[in-house]
Order: structure tokens, then C-alpha cells, then sequence
């Protein structure tokens, strides 16, 4: 059973495809936009912001953590939408048929976020025409180190 209300579902992916747009990738043209659902209900986005010193550049999905976090969030993740491509005329990402995944240090800070609340979330990975491939947290990144594994 999915952790997204069908009626929920709709919004999740137009803010992740919405945050894309808010992209600043000046140097790859890549835009990702990143969404988190959370337990009441609201909806935290995050884009990319690459840096001239290209190594230092921010994921959106982590971006989109560090905004939960700064507005006092501490767990209640449900599920997060990313959607990622190359830049389109409009600003947005044009998703290929294979949907972006979240790299493996973005899973390493959901996963802080997801084990503080102690949830599973589902990461909706949206490609061409919404194609979506759904996973939880827990494939994505298993046997995760985390705040529980200090004890
Ligand atoms: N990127 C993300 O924002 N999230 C990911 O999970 C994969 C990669 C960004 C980083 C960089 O700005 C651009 O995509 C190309 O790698």
C-alpha cells in the first residue's frame, strides 16, 4: 500500500516538476527538482544550485532536506518526487525515458531525515510522460547508517 494518498499523489510530482524550474545550472543545464511529502500534509521543494567550482554544487534533493530542516522538521517524511532532465525552454527538466534516481549522497540525507521519523519513504522517481519508478528509501540505500546506528 502506497504512503501517498491518490489524491496527493498529482501534487507531490507537479512540485517536484515545478522545483525543477527554479533550477540554477548554469554549467551541466541539468535541472532537478526535488519534493517531500510529510505526514501533515505539506510539501517542501528543493532544486539544484551548481557553483562555479563545479564539485560544491547542491542536489536538489538535498536542497529540499536543508529546507525541511530549517523550518524545524524532524521526521514525518512520506515520500519524495524527483524530476530531473535536461533544461526545456520553459525553465523546467525534460525527463528521458530512464527517470533520475537520487545519487548516493542525496540518499544518505534523505535517509537522516526519513530515520529521524523513523519512516520508510517512498522516492517516486518520475521520467518521460510520468513515468514514474517507485522504490523505498530502504532499496535505494540498505542497511543505511543513520542516527540510530550512533547509538
Ligand atoms: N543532481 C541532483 O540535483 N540530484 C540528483 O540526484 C542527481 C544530480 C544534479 C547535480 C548537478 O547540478 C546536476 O544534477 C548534474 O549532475
Amino acid at each position: 500500500m502506497s504512503l501517498v494518498s491518490p489524491d496527493r499523489r498529482p501534487a507531490l510530482h507537479a512540485a517536484a516538476r515545478a522545483a525543477s524550474g527554479r533550477a540554477y545550472a548554469p554549467y551541466s543545464r541539468f535541472h532537478v527538482g526535488a519534493a517531500l511529502l510529510f505526514e501533515d500534509g505539506a510539501i517542501v521543494t528543493g532544486a539544484n544550485a551548481e557553483n562555479a567550482s563545479y564539485g560544491l554544487s547542491l542536489c536538489a534533493e538535498t536542497a529540499a532536506v536543508a529546507s525541511a530542516m530549517n523550518s524545524g522538521r524532524r521526521g514525518g517524511l512520506l515520500a519524495v518526487a524527483v524530476f530531473g532532465g535536461p533544461a526545456g525552454p520553459s525553465g523546467e527538466a525534460t525527463p528521458g525515458a530512464e527517470p533520475v534516481t537520487p545519487c548516493g549522497r542525496c540518499r544518505q540525507v534523505l535517509n537522516e531525515l526519513a530515520q529521524l521519523g523513523a519512516t520508510d519513504p517512498e522516492i517516486h522517481c518520475l521520467g518521460a510522460r510520468e513515468v514514474v519508478v517507485e522504490l523505498r528509501l530502504s532499496e535505494l540505500l540498505p542497511r543505511a547508517f543513520g542516527p540510530a546506528s550512533l547509538g
